[in-house]
């Protein structure tokens, strides 16, 4: 592991990315091509062989028994809200600390949002808290609990299934972040009735554009997505109820399953990377467990496979330290900095500052670092260098 000072100070004089899928890119380029090029061969660009086969691909990685292929994460979302029969009128459970499309999801299903605090150690929605506010009945008209993988890490799915079966809620999972991320030996996309992948380019299986999938082990939920998706007709020119159009297109299925089959080595590199941080960060001294120290990790549940999606710290002076490493072009990113309570679009939900105190802390402390699995030990290392030299 350990690296000659020369080839340290040249990658200092070097930028730092939060991510980088050049890198990726060099070593499956002549695979993507030759997929890219099969699907124009064929001419078929929507749903499809392509786009069957990674359904297949896909569900079983997940150990899921159906897949069906959409345009986006949020498409997915709402499909697998819809399906299980989220609309006008129905309340929603979920985090207030998650990407937008978590919740505006259950507001284009008809929905309205619930949002419940987060678990100040995982930042992950707290069990407990949504338990909390079940058993003081303070929601009526609930319908589901979406809890969300944050980071890649899955949320308490054993408390979220004994709450949903107790209180008779849909237990749908947002998946988005958290391909081939496990609960209790469980696979993300196996757990709940229905759950929402992401390919957006920057997760952990990207596309080379937009591109969603949603999972389930209930064949009517399928069918049903399956209609949706294709403007809710079950043949050509029938139209049984108001669909949308949110297929997946031939060439994101074929990049996707050039990928696939890489997606546990490139997991087990997040790990070993995250690995990483967390003892570059303890041997700097930033992270000592006693004390009013500068940076804290967030926790790693033993139950759960994290598959760091992102690398986020909680750290003192967070807008500063972010200018400080963005001069030493080290990239970093806020997950997220304003929480979905508190947003613009949602002050119709009658929600204050001071609501969610945990994902309103959070929204001001996180950090993530650079995280992808090319991401070498002397980038790491000047990472921390950075961060330490900053609270020097
Ligand atoms: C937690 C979460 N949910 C939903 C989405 C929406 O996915 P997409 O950007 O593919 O629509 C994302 C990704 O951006 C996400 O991170």
């Amino acid at each position: 592991m350990a690296q000659s000072s020369t080839s340290r100070s040249a990658t200092r004089a070097t930028p730092v990315p939060l991510l980088d899928l050049s890198r990726q890119y060099a070593f499956i380029r002549e695979e993507v091509l030759a997929a890219i090029e099969r699907v124009c061969s064929s001419q078929h660009y929507i749903l499809g062989e392509e786009v069957e086969a990674l359904e297949r691909e896909l569900a079983a990685f997940c150990g899921a028994a159906h897949a069906v292929g959409c345009a986006s994460g949020t498409d997915a979302l709402w499909l697998a809200l819809s399906a299980v029969g989220v609309g006008p009128g129905d309340h929603v459970i979920t985090t207030p600390l998650s990407f937008f499309a978590s919740a505006s999801a259950i507001v284009r299903a008809g929905g309205r949002p619930v949002f419940v605090d987060v678990d100040p150690h995982t930042l992950n929605l707290d069990p407990a808290q949504v338990e909390k506010g079940l058993r003081a009945g303070t929601s009526t008209h609930l319908r589901a609990v979406l809890p969300v993988h944050l980071y890649g890490q899955c949320a308490d799915m054993d408390a979220f299934q004994r709450l949903a079966d107790e209180f008779q809620l849909a237990l749908v999972e947002d998946a988005a972040q958290a391909i081939g991320a496990s609960w209790n030996k469980r696979r993300a996309g196996s757990m709940g009735l229905t759950a929402a992948f992401s390919f957006y380019p920057s997760k952990n299986l990207s596309a080379y554009g937009d591109a969603g999938i949603v999972t389930t082990n209930h064949s009517d939920f399928a069918e049903r997505m399956r209609r949706l998706r294709s403007h809710g007709s079950p043949k050509r020119y029938l139209h049984e109820e108001l669909g949308w159009n949110c297929r997946l297109d031939a060439i994101q299925g074929a990049v996707l399953r050039v990928k696939l089959p890489y997606v546990e080595k490139w997991n087990r590199q997040r790990r070993e990377r995250a690995t990483n941080y967390d003892r570059l960060l303890t041997q700097s001294g930033l992270t000592a467990a006693t004390g009013d120290r500068p940076v804290r990790v967030l926790a790693s549940e033993p139950r759960a496979h994290h598959v760091f999606h992102q690398y986020v710290i909680r750290v003192q002076r967070r807008d500063d330290l972010r200018q400080f490493l963005a001069e030493r072009k080290i990239g970093t990113e806020v997950y997220y900095p304003i929480p979905l309570h508190r947003q613009p679009v949602f002050a119709y939900l009658g929600y204050r500052e001071g609501d969610l105190p945990e994902a309103e802390r959070a929204a001001r402390e996180v950090l993530a670092l650079p995280m992808f699995p090319e991401l070498t030990d002397d980038e790491q290392q000047w990472v921390v260098e950075s961060v330490a030299e900053f609270y020097s």
